[in-house]
């Protein structure tokens, strides 16, 4: 039997190019996202451009208690699902001081409690199940502090720490845990993503992820290269590095 995922947050971005990744890998999928209009223009793309079996849902994770339901409705449509691709989230500039505290804490409901929320739905399913994957989208972000953007790294910080308290707790009940931790991606999340170092399109970033999850990685940067030679510099580089990247 394919391979079965659902992605939260495919109807832009990295989710939606890892929808046409899976898709055309011929792997079944769920789709969530709280734009339905988009998620149904990329049902029928996929399936009649790859054949793949695609069904969506409407889901907002920053209404935590609604998560589950929604997230039932696509493993019952689905019969059975091999992983859970936790994806949705935002970023905004934010200026500690500046009177953003509710920016920040959207990105913290979003991005932390959101993800949480997800991940709390996925384990309970393969729990019963008996296996599953669940892969959270992290970022570089959880490693490296950058100015103007202090509640996405605490959000994204949050999150790894999760992502790796789960993976130890249920070693031993044969649910595996893919940390991605993407540098820059260009994608609509923020403007000028692109003037950031090593940017890379979603496409060839969901190319890489897509690899990364079917070999079940544990950790791993998108890029690959450079991030992983630069991983026991991140939160160490001097600060005036990212000085430059201040909004
Ligand atoms: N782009 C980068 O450079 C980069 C780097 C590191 C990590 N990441 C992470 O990668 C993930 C995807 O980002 P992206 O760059 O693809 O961003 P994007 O293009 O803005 O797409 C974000 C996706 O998340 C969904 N989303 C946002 N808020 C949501 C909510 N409350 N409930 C459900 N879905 C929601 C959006 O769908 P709707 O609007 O339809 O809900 C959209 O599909 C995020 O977790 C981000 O932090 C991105």
């Amino acid at each position: 039997m394919s391979h079965t995922l659902i992605i939260t947050g495919a109807s832009a971005g990295i989710g939606k190019a890892l929808a046409w990744e899976f898709a055309k890998r011929g792997c079944r999928l769920g789709l969530t996202g709280r734009r339905l209009e988009a998620l149904e223009t990329l049902q029928v793309e996929l399936q009649q451009q790859t054949g793949s079996e695609v069904h969506i849902a409407r889901l907002d994770v920053d209404d935590t208690d609604s998560v589950e339901l929604s997230l039932l409705d696509l493993f019952a449509a689905l019969g059975e699902v091999d992983s859970v691709i936790i994806n949705a989230g935002i970023n905004n500039f934010t200026r500690v001081g500046h009177g953003q505290l509710a920016d920040e804490t959207a990105i913290i409901r979003t991005n932390l409690l959101g993800a949480m929320a997800t991940a709390n739905a996925a384990v309970a399913y393969f729990l019963k199940r008996g296996h599953g994957q669940i892969v959270g989208i992290s970022s570089l972000a959880s490693l490296q502090a950058i100015p103007s953007q202090a509640a996405y790294c605490a959000s994204k910080a949050g999150i790894s720490m999760y992502l790796d308290a789960l993976r130890i707790e249920h070693k031993d009940k044969h649910i595996d845990v893919t940390q991605i931790r993407p540098g820059f991606i260009k994608t609509e999340i923020m403007e000028n993503i692109d003037r950031y170092p090593f940017a890379i399109s979603a496409e060839k970033a969901a190319s890489e992820m897509a690899k990364a999850i079917l070999a079940r990685r544990k950790d791993v940067f998108v890029p690959r290269f450079p991030w992983t030679l630069f991983r026991p510099l991140l939160g160490h580089l001097p600060d005036r590095i990212w000085q430059r990247f201040k909004s």
